[in-house]
C-alpha cells in the first residue's frame, strides 16, 4: 500500500495550480521594473479607498472570529440587490462559492455541462468532486453556444455554468438568448451563472438572471468583490439564489469563511460610488483605446463587457510584450494564437 493508493482518484488525476510567478521575481528576471500585470484582471486602480479605511479601522479586532453570518454587509447588499437577506452566500471569494455549489449539487457519476474556454476553476472545482465535466466550445464569434449547451444536458446533467460576461473573451449573452436557453433547460438542473464582471456590462439588453429566481429556484447568480472594487486580495464573492437554496449551501461552508476584513471592506466598498465611477470610466476610455489603436493595427478585438479585451495577436506576441512588462493572458482558441489583455 503506498500513499497514492490512498487518495482518491479524482483528487489524484487533477493537475496541481501552479501559481504564476510574483511580479517582483519576474521583474528581477527581465530586468525590468514597473511591470503591468493584466493576467487576472484586477482592479488597476487599487482597492477601494474606503474599504482600505475601512480594514485599517478594524485591525485591531482581528482577534475576534469574524461575523459568521456577516450581518451588517448581508443587510446592506440585500436592500442594493433587492432580494432577502436568506438569499444571500457569502464566501471566501466568488471561488468558494463555485466549490459549494459544486459541494452541494454535484458528485461522482454526475455530468456538468460548462462553456470553453471560460473561467479555469471550472474543470477544477468539477473534477474535484468526481464529477463528469462536458466542456462545450464557444461559437465562431467567441460567444457561448447555448444551443449547443442546451443539447449536451442529458439525464445525468446536475449543473449548468454561465459564465456571462465570460471569462477570457469578454463577449456576453444578450436577454433574449438567456431567456430562450433558460426556457430549454430541464427544471431539475442547477444553473449556475457568473457574473463576477457584472459592474462593468455595456450593453442594454445585458439578462436579469436575479428576475429568474423567483421561477427557477435551481438558480445562483454569483458576483465578487474582487474586480469593479479592487478586493481580489481580501477574497469576498457572494451568491445570490432562491432561499430554500441557499440554506443548503450555508450547510457547506465553514463558519469563518469571510474573514473579518473582507467584510467591513465589502461593507465600505459598496458605498464607495467614486470608487467605482473612477474605475468604469477608465475601463470604458481603455476598450475604446485599445480597440481603435488596435484596429488600426490590424489586430482584430472582440466586443467586451469586462475589464479586458480579447484580441488576434498572432505568435510571439505575449513573449515581446513580457519582455516590456506587460503580463497579458495567451489563449489559444479555436487553434490560433489569440491573447486576451485586462
Ligand atoms: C469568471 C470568473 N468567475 C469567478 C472568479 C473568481 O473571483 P474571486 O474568487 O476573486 O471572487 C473570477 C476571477 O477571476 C472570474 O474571472
Amino acid at each position: 500500500m503506498s500513499l497514492i493508493d490512498l487518495i482518491k482518484p479524482h483528487i489524484r488525476e487533477l493537475a496541481p495550480y501552479e501559481p504564476g510567478k510574483p511580479m517582483e521575481e519576474l521583474e528581477r528576471e527581465l530586468g525590468i521594473r514597473e511591470s503591468i500585470k493584466l493576467a487576472s484582471n484586477e482592479n488597476p486602480l487599487g482597492a477601494s479607498p474606503m474599504a482600505v479605511e475601512a480594514m485599517r479601522n478594524a485591525l485591531n479586532e482581528v482577534n475576534r472570529y469574524p461575523d459568521g453570518a456577516s450581518f451588517a454587509l448581508r443587510a446592506a447588499l440585500s436592500a442594493r440587490l433587492g432580494v432577502d437577506e436568506n438569499q444571500l452566500v457569502f464566501g471566501c471569494g466568488g471561488d468558494e462559492i463555485l466549490e459549494l455549489i459544486a459541494k452541494t449539487v454535484i458528485g461522482p457519476g454526475d455530468e456538468v455541462v460548462y462553456p470553453w474556454p471560460s473561467f479555469a476553476m471550472y474543470p477544477i472545482v468539477i473534477r474535484g468532486m468526481g464529477a463528469k465535466g462536458v466542456p462545450v466550445p464557444l461559437n465562431r464569434e467567441f460567444v457561448h453556444d447555448l444551443d449547443a449547451m442546451a443539447d449536451a444536458v442529458t439525464e445525468k446533467t446536475r449543473l449548468v455554468m454561465l459564465c456571462n460576461p465570460n471569462n477570457p473573451t469578454g463577449t456576453s449573452v444578450g436577454a433574449e438568448a438567456f431567456e430562450r436557453f433558460v426556457a430549454a433547460l430541464p427544471a431539475d438542473v442547477i444553473l449556475a451563472v457568473d457574473e463576477a464582471y457584472f459592474e462593468f456590462v455595456r450593453r442594454p439588453d445585458f439578462p436579469d438572471a436575479i428576475a429568474l429566481l423567483s421561477d427557477r429556484p435551481g438558480t445562483l447568480v454569483l458576483r465578487t468583490f474582487s474586480k469593479i472594487y479592487g478586493l481580489a486580495g481580501i477574497r469576498i464573492g457572494y451568491g445570490i439564489c432562491d432561499a430554500e437554496f441557499a440554506s443548503y449551501l450555508e450547510r457547506a461552508r465553514h463558519p469563518f469563511n469571510v474573514n473579518r476584513l473582507a467584510e467591513v471592506a465589502a461593507l465600505a466598498a459598496l458605498d464607495d460610488e467614486e470608487h467605482v465611477r473612477h474605475t468604469l470610466e477608465v475601463n470604458g476610455a481603455g476598450i475604446e483605446y485599445l480597440t481603435d489603436e488596435l484596429g488600426k493595427m490590424g489586430i482584430e478585438t472582440w466586443p467586451t463587457d469586462a475589464n479586458f479585451i480579447l484580441a488576434r495577436t498572432g505568435e510571439g506576441v505575449f513573449d515581446a510584450l513580457l519582455r516590456k512588462g506587460v503580463l497579458g493572458q495567451p489563449e489559444p482558441l479555436h487553434g490560433s494564437n489569440d491573447h486576451t489583455l485586462s
